[in-house]
């Protein structure tokens, strides 16, 4: 096992989230939100990564702290909250590691369980996660899965994974930043074990300025794949109990059509 969990979302990636990704599947943000103002507060945003979700409810008010393993990405949201006058409680810190001396209402993790990690750090992320609930308190994952996707989930086929790791992608896609410079960012498929199941990503980012390329960066991220009943079977072993599941963020039972699941806890 390696010593830290092993992501992406470090230097030119840490850019890329902090300049484009506060708009991204914008419809996460009032379903957690929800949570939140229904006795839902102290909260904690695990993996907050550059705000995406923590900006928007400090900014209604809302009591909310974050942390997350990448120094880069909580430097962003520190720098984009102080922007707008605020100064949220932020620590750097592995969700398996997860020591805040505070505890909450809610704790919620979106996008990121399972990311960069493996199960025994999964299980014992949950185990922390009870620790910081207080009695009652709910906790709040989603999580995806890659059929969504056919170009990723047909890679799963015996004779398409003997094809990994891909090759890097020729498109990319490519954005201006506030300073002038553009950032080109593009995935690629490295491997895929079905017996775990994990996959393994990575990813490049490259930094232009006036057509001239000023820096490039390729990152690996391990992911963790998790289907419904195991999910559910680890959050029942780390003790949590009235377990709920909504499909895509919305307080509904899921469906077949659903790419994301959510889960949500009672301690
Ligand atoms: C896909 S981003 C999501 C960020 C944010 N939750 C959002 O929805 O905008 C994943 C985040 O998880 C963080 N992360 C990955 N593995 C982690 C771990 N083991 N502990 C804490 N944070 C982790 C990454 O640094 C990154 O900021």
């Amino acid at each position: 096992m390696d010593s830290q969990p092993q992501t992406w979302h470090h230097g030119l990636v840490a850019d890329w989230w902090a300049a484009f990704n506060d708009d991204f599947r914008a419809h996460e943000i009032p379903y957690f939100r929800e949570y939140l103002e229904d006795d839902g507060q102290p909260a904690l945003d695990v993996a907050c990564g550059t705000g995406r979700l923590l900006l928007p409810y400090l900014r209604a008010g809302l009591d909310v702290d974050g942390c997350d393993v990448s120094a880069d990405m909580v430097a962003a949201c520190r720098r984009k909250a102080a922007n707008e006058g605020l100064d949220p409680k932020l620590s750097v810190q592995p969700m398996h590691e997860l020591d805040i001396p505070r505890t909450y209402r809610t704790i919620f993790v979106c996008g990121s369980f399972g990311v960069g990690s493996d199960r025994t750090r999964d299980a014992e992320a949950l185990i922390r996660f009870r620790e910081h609930l207080e009695p009652g308190g709910t906790l709040l994952i989603d999580a995806g899965f890659g059929f969504a996707d056919p170009a990723e989930w047909s890679a799963w086929a015996q004779e398409q994974r003997a094809s990994l790791p891909q090759t890097r992608q020729p498109e990319s896609d490519r954005r201006r930043t506030a300073d002038g410079t553009e950032l080109a960012i593009s995935t690629r498929l490295i491997d895929v074990d079905p017996v775990e199941p994990q996959m393994t990503k990575a990813i490049r980012v490259e930094r232009w300025r006036d057509g001239v390329l000023e820096a490039e960066e390729e990152h690996l991220l391990h992911h963790v794949v998790y289907f419904e009943d195991e999910l559910r079977q680890m959050l029942e072993r780390a003790g949590f109990r009235d377990i709920v599941v909504h499909g895509e963020h919305e307080r509904r039972p899921p469906t077949s059509d659903d790419v994301f699941l959510v889960f949500a806890a009672k301690t």
